[in-house]
């Protein structure tokens, strides 16, 4: 029988099934690849999302069996007669275990105004992934990686890197996000200086650890040391800097961040099927800031370096005067008397669970000959589309559901908003240059005859900026759970 030699002086048993396994994954890493981007595909509509999240989990299915499979495979076919093969799979299925008995229960208790801290959690984790693969291949090189040193220890330098900028700027985002961690910018003095003189310094630490590498580790050890702690720094620094209105954009950029982690992962561990995977939710999250940076009306290049919109945190202690209340009954009666209502949802319609009620009005409206539509705003909720998937859930017909764009020309022509739980979204503040949300679109809803908003307090939204909209003349504000106040409108009707 052939024997051949790994690095590690084990004796592979039969050089066939060495290769047929190799094949075989690698066959499964390529209908994986192309299943996670139907995936993507499916998730750019709402009509075809279910089936995209299917093709996804579908995706990930056949990726973990091939690679478990091979590692089992590889295991016994070693041939040494220790336990190896027995001990790969129980860490492997203790590992899965572990990782179900955290994950299953985390999932299933989290509600969807919760899911971006949950993302967030979870970008932190392939930032860490990322750093311990790197660490580990610096360690223990694989035959391949030694052969191709210098280029391996970049990949391990740039790996860690943004392995450990995603690991600190997501744990940042999810205590912001959670409400954990002040959501105001910590603005230090020179902070885009600051941001730069690490990036220099890590670069030079790139140049003194390539040099360095196997022959002078305690060198490169010292240059590893010092880059991981400048870029925990950097992670921690860039997602602080930025303010309470402005996550949106952190969330969709971490996704990004975790993506090349991911990717980086792959280089380090030669495995095609993660770097596919990495660059899929790289480009995708750096695409979706793009488009979110545009409907924050933000420039790209600033969020990518951090800190955008600080400076511009001002108080505002301005007195607005009173604002006057309604009752449920009365703006049932307001709707009957109307011919057009849009209803532009928020963060609100989703702590109260309000879309279902609301479709219920809608139909009920419908019947009466009144014209329904829904302005959607892009950053609405905590979520990018949190919106649309509620309305969705509650079978909204997706036509009468419109975007900002297709609708902020056309408030004058309506008789009656209704406001339900949304705040910053149509804050008229944001038209006015060096308030805390300056330049970020609104929904105009004030154009509109009657304006009516639902929400619990006078309180303010995610940004923790006052809204004039709520003490104008044609505004009315209806306090209450918004489930709640839309119940009663239905009865009233
Ligand atoms: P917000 O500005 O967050 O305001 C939501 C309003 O809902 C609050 O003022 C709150 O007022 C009200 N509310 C809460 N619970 C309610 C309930 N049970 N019944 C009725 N009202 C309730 O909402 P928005 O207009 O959707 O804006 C979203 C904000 O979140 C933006 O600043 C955005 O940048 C930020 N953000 C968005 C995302 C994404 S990706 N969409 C991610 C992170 C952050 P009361 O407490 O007085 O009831």
């Amino acid at each position: 029988m052939n024997t051949l030699y790994l690095a590690n002086e084990q004796a592979i048993v039969n050089p066939n099934v060495l290769e047929w396994t190799d094949k075989i994954t690698n066959l499964a890493y390529i209908v994986a690849g192309l299943l996670f981007i139907l995936a993507l595909a499916g998730l750019s509509k709402q009509q075809t999302a279910t089936r995209g999240n299917k093709f996804g989990m579908a995706g990930m299915g056949i990726a973990l069996i091939a690679t478990i499979a091979k590692a089992v495979v590889n295991s016994i076919n070693a041939g040494d007669d220790s336990n190896g093969p027995l001990v790969t799979v129980l860490l492997i299925v203790v590992a899965m275990l572990l990782g179900a008995a955290i994950g299953i229960p985390r999932a299933k208790k989290v509600e969807m105004t919760g899911m971006p801290e949950l993302i967030a959690m979870l970008h932190s984790f392939v930032g860490l992934a990322a750093v311990l693969i790197g660490i580990n291949s610096f360690i223990a090189p694989d035959e391949e990686s030694e052969a191709i040193e210098a280029f391996h220890l970049g990949e391990v330098y740039l790996g860690i890197f943004i392995g450990a900028v995603t690991l600190t700027g997501s744990i940042v985002a999810y205590l912001k996000l959670s409400g954990k961690m002040n959501g105001k910018p910590l603005v230090l003095p020179g902070r885009h200086l600051l941001n730069l003189a690490v990036i220099v310094i890590s670069l030079v630490g790139m140049g003194v650890f390539i040099a360095a590498g196997h022959e002078n580790t305690t060198v490169a050890w010292i240059a590893l040391v010092v880059m991981l702690v400048l870029a925990l720094f950097l992670g921690f620094h860039l997602v602080a800097a930025i303010g309470g209105g402005d996550m949106p954009v952190v969330v969709s950029m971490l996704n990004s961040y975790s993506g090349w982690a991911a990717a980086a992962a792959g280089f380090m561990l030669a495995n095609p099927l993660l770097i596919i995977v990495g660059a899929l939710v790289g480009s995708s999250g750096a695409y979706l800031s793009y488009v979110m940076c545009q409907a924050m009306n933000r420039s790209f290049i600033s969020v990518i370096l951090g800190g955008f919109g600080g400076d511009a945190a001002v108080s505002d202690d301005r007195e607005y005067g009173e604002h006057t209340e309604v009752s449920a009954e009365d703006t049932a009666e307001m709707l009957k008397n109307a011919k057009t209502v849009m209803i532009t949802p928020g963060y609100g319609m989703a702590v109260a669970q309000a879309q279902y009620p609301v479709a219920s009005l809608v139909s009920k409206l419908q019947e009466q000959g009144v014209e329904v539509t829904f302005g959607i705003h892009p950053v609405a909720g905590r979520l990018p589309g949190h919106m649309n998937v509620l309305l969705a859930e509650a079978k909204v017909p997706y036509d009468i559901v419109l975007e900002l764009d297709e609708v902020n020309d056309d408030f004058a022509d309506i008789d009656v908003v209704l406001v339900i739980g949304a705040n910053d979204t149509v804050n008229p503040i944001a038209e006015e240059p060096g308030s805390p949300i300056a330049g970020m679109p609104v929904l105009k809803v004030w154009e509109a005859d009657k304006v009516v908003v639902f929400k619990r307090s006078m309180g303010s939204g995610y940004a923790g900026v006052q809204n004039p909209l709520f003490f104008n003349e044609n505004t009315d504000m209806l306090l209450g759970d918004a489930k709640k106040s839309v119940d009663e409108i239905i009865a009233a009707l």
